[in-house]
C-alpha cells in the first residue's frame, strides 16, 4: 500500500511514474517536529536500509547522511554526501517493513540514530516534498509473479513499480571492461587490447576517458591522436570489443566549436541573475553548463551523442555531472583579490587557515551553486534549489535521445551523479573510490541500497580508482565485481598500472574473469528478472531470511539473484573468513573457472579458507546455477549449451531468461 503526501510546494522531479491521490496530513508512521523534521523511533531490533549510494554500512543506522550530490573523491566514513541523492529508506523491524521516499531536489538530512540512537529524523531543508509511505500490504498488485516474497521485498517492489522499470543495458555490458584515465591515443588502446589478447583474458569493452577529446570538448575526437576514428571503432568491433567514451557535463567555451556556438545561439546554457551565461571551469578550463531542465536542451544535447553513435559507438559514461565545478569566474576573481589582502602580513593560526581556504574552497563551492538558474517548465529556479537533479537530467537527455536515435539497439549508459528516476535511463558507477580495502567493503555495502533505489546496473571502479593498487587487492576485488552487472577496472591518471595482464598472477586473474563469463547466463537472467519484476538483483540476507536475527546483522555477505549467496574476502592478507549460513547451503569453490569443491554445509558459522585465485559462493537449497563455457567475449558465449550446478533441485527448476541481448525491451 502506498500513500502519497504533499508538504509545502514540491517541485515535480519526474522520478515517480505512477499517479497516486494525495492523502491528507503527514505520513502516519512519522511525527512532524519543528520545521520540517519527520521523526520515527527505532526499536533495538530495527534495521534501516536504503539511501543507495552513500557511505557506511548496509544498515544505515548510526550516521547522518545528506542528499547533496557532491564531487568528492574521498569516500571516507566521515563524509555525509557522495555523488547521488537517493532518498528512499526502508525500516525493517522484526519481520515488518515500511518504506519512505522523500521526492524532492532539495537537501534532505537523514539523521539515522546519529543524534539519538533510537530515532530516525529526516529533515527537509526547505520544506517542500512529496513523501510516500509504503507498507507491505500489496492487495490489488499484480506484478509479483514468480518472485520470492517477504515484507521488505513487497515494500521494495511497490516502490520500484512506482518509479518505473530499471534501465536495461545490452548483454555485452555484462562483459569485463578495462578503463584508465590516461589512454592518450589509438596506440594506447590497441596495446590494451593486445595485452588482453596475449594474456588470453576475456574482454568486452575498453573505456575512453577525457584524453580522446580534442581539448576536452564533448562530442569531438582528437584527430591526431585517434585518426580515422570510425574505422578504428569498427576494427575493434570486429574483435567484439566495444569502445565506451566519456561525456562531461561542461561545454568548452571556444569560438568555432559547434556545441558551444549552438548552445549560446539557442539559449541552452544556464544563466546568472543578470541573464548572462555562467562561466565555470572544469577540464577544458572555461565552460558553460547546459540547462538540462529545459526540454529543448535535453533534446539538443541528446542528439549530439549521434556524432559518436554514427561512428559505431554504442556505450557512454556521463561524468562531472553533479555538476563538478573547479571554479567560476566570479569565485576566481574574489579569490585573487582576497589573496592580495594577505600579502606581507604576519599570518597567525587563524589567518593562515583562512588564507589556505581561499584557494582550497574554490571548487564545488556552495556559493557558486547559487549563482545560476534553470528554466524549468516556465519557472526560473536557482540551481542550488534543484542541484540534485542535474546529473539525472543529463543522463535522461542521453537516454531519451537513444530511444529516438537507436530504436533497434540498446546503448550502454551510466552516470556518476544520479537521483531516483535516472535509473530508468542508465546505471551508475560509484565514482572515484581508492585502491583501499575499506572501499571494497564499501562497494559490497552500497550494492543492496542501489538495487532498492532501482539502480540495478551498477558497479565500482574495480581495483580502485585513486591510489596505487596491489596485486592482491585487484584479485580480491575481481572476486567481488564478478557479480556486479557493471564490471569495469578503472584507475586514475598517475596511479600504478592496473590492466590485468600487467600482473605476475595474470593467470589467476584470467581464471576469475573466465568465471564471470561462465556466470553470465545466470547474472543476466537474474538481472532481467529483477528489472521486469521491479525486484532486487542483489539484496541483504534479511530480505529473504526475515525471521533470522543473525541475518539482519550481516554486513558483508549478499544474496545475488535467487540461487546464490556470496561472502567475499575484503581484508588484506586474509586467507579466508568466517561466513554465516542462514540455512544449509552447498558451498561451490572455484579456482578461476574450475569447480574444485562442492560441499554441503550446515546452517551456522563456518571458517572458509579462500586463496587469492579462488571464488567461493553458496548455492541455496532448491536452487540451480546455470554455467556457460567461458569465452573471450560475451558475443562468443555458447548460450545453448549450459551446465547446471544444483542443490536439491533440477536444472529445469531454474528460470533462465534469454533474448538477443541487444533489441530494446518494450516498456
Ligand atoms: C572523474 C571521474 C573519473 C575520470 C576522471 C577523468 O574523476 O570520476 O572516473 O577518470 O574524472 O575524466
Amino acid at each position: 500500500m502506498i500513500r502519497k503526501y504533499s508538504i509545502g510546494r514540491p517541485i515535480e522531479t519526474g522520478s515517480v511514474v505512477s499517479k497516486f491521490p494525495l492523502s491528507e496530513g503527514t505520513p502516519k508512521g512519522l511525527t512532524l517536529q519543528e520545521g520540517s523534521t519527520f521523526v520515527i523511533s527505532l526499536s533495538d531490533t530495527a534495521v534501516v536500509y536504503g539511501l543507495g549510494e552513500t557511505v557506511r554500512g548496509i544498515n544505515k543506522r548510526g550516521w547522518k547522511y545528506i542528499s547533496n550530490c557532491s564531487d568528492d573523491p574521498n569516500h571516507t566514513e566521515s563524509k555525509n554526501s557522495l555523488y547521488a541523492a537517493h532518498n528512499f529508506v526502508l525500516i525493517l523491524d522484526k519481520e515488518e517493513a515500511t518504506g519512505y521516499y522523500f521526492d524532492t531536489p532539495e537537501k534532505v538530512i537523514f539523521d539515522i540514530g546519529y543524534t539519538r540512537l533510537d530515532q530516525m529524523a529526516v529533515t527537509l531543508t526547505k520544506g517542500d516534498a512529496y513523501i510516500y509511505e509504503i507498507t507491505a500490504d500489496i492487495t490489488g498488485m499484480n506484478t509479483m509473479a514468480g518472485a520470492e516474497d517477504s515484507s521488505p521485498r513487497r515494500v521494495v517492489r511497490q516502490f520500484r513499480q512506482m518509479i518505473g522499470r530499471s534501465y536495461i543495458p545490452p548483454l555485452w555490458a555484462f562483459g569485463y571492461g578495462q578503463s584508465r584515465w590516461g589512454y592518450r591515443c589509438r596506440k594506447d588502446i590497441e596495446n590494451v587490447i593486445a595485452g588482453y589478447e596475449e594474456a588470453d583474458i576475456p574482454l568486452d569493452s575498453v573505456y575512453m576517458d577525457i584524453d580522446y577529446m580534442e581539448r576536452y570538448k564533448d562530442f569531438t575526437v582528437d584527430e591526431e591522436k585517434f585518426p580515422q576514428f570510425g574505422e578504428f571503432v569498427s576494427e575493434v568491433k570486429k574483435k567484439n570489443i566495444h569502445l565506451v567514451p566519456i561525456i562531461d557535463a561542461g561545454v568548452k567555451i571556444e569560438e568555432g566549436y559547434d556545441v558551444y556556438e549552438e548552445g549560446v545561439r539557442d539559449g541552452h546554457f544556464c544563466k546568472k541573475e543578470d541573464g548572462k551565461e555562467l562561466v565555470a571551469a572544469v577540464w577544458p578550463g572555461r565552460v558553460h553548463f547546459p540547462d538540462f531542465f529545459q526540454e529543448k536542451t535535453r533534446k539538443w544535447f541528446g542528439e549530439k551523442y549521434d556524432v559518436l553513435l554514427k561512428q559505431g559507438i554504442d556505450g557512454f559514461w556521463n561524468d562531472m555531472n553533479e555538476p563538478a565545478i573547479f571554479y567560476t569566474e566570479e569565485g576566481l576573481t574574489e579569490a585573487f583579490s582576497r589573496i592580495k589582502e594577505y600579502e606581507g602580513k604576519n599570518l597567525d593560526i587563524q589567518s593562515f587557515f583562512d588564507f589556505q581556504s581561499v584557494v582550497g574552497s574554490l571548487n564545488n563551492n556552495p556559493k557558486d551553486y547559487a549563482r545560476f538558474y534553470h528554466n524549468y517548465e516556465g519557472q526560473k529556479i536557482r540551481h542550488d534549489k534543484v542541484h540534485n537533479l542535474y546529473g539525472y537530467l543529463m543522463t535522461r537527455a542521453a537516454g531519451e535521445a537513444f530511444r529516438r536515435l537507436s530504436p533497434d539497439k540498446r546503448i550502454l549508459l551510466f552516470s556518476r551523479s544520479s537521483y531516483i528516476g535516472m535509473h530508468r535511463y542508465g546505471g551508475v558507477w560509484t565514482g572515484d573510490n581508492q585502491s583501499w580495502w575499506s572501499h571494497m567493503l564499501l562497494n559490497i555495502q552500497q550494492l543492496p541500497g542501489l538495487n532498492m533505489c532501482g539502480f540495478l546496473f551498477s558497479g565500482a571502479d574495480t581495483g580502485g580508482f585513486g591510489a596505487d593498487c596491489t596485486e592482491d587487492i585487484v584479485l580480491r576485488w575481481l572476486a567481488v565485481s564478478l557479480y556486479t552487472p557493471l564490471f569495469r577496472n578503472h584507475a586514475a591518471l598517475g596511479t600504478r598500472d592496473q590492466e590485468l595482464y600487467r600482473f605476475v598472477h595474470k593467470d589467476w586473474m584470467r581464471g576469475l574473469i573466465r568465471l564471470r563469463y561462465a556466470l553470465i547466463p545466470y547474472l543476466y537472467s537474474e538481472f532481467m528478472k529483477a528489472a521486469f519484476r521491479d525486484d532486487l538483483y542483489i539484496q541483504p540476507l534479511s530480505f529473504v531470511y526475515t525471521e533470522d536475527e543473525r541475518a539482519r546483522n550481516v554486513e558483508d555477505q549478499l544474496l545475488v539473484g535467487e540461487s546464490i549467496m556470496i561472502a567475499p574476502v575484503y581484508t588484506q592478507n586474509a586467507t579466508g573468513r568466517m561466513v554465516y549460513l542462514p540455512e544449509e547451503m552447498k558451498m561451490l569453490r572455484f579456482a578461476g573457472d574450475s569447480l574444485v569443491e562442492e560441499s554441503v554445509l550446515a546452517k551456522g558459522d563456518h571458517y572458509i579458507p579462500v586463496s587469492l585465485k579462488e571464488a567461493v559462493m553458496f548455492l541455496r537449497p532448491g536452487h540451480a546455477l546455470p554455467l556457460a563455457k567461458p569465452a573471450k567475449t560475451t558475443a562468443e558465449l555458447d548460450l545453448d549449451h549450459l551446465t547446471y550446478l544444483t542443490f536439491n533441485a533440477r536444472p529445469e527448476d531454474y528460470e533462465l531468461y534469454r533474448d538477443d541481448g541487444i533489441t530494446p525491451v518494450k516498456e
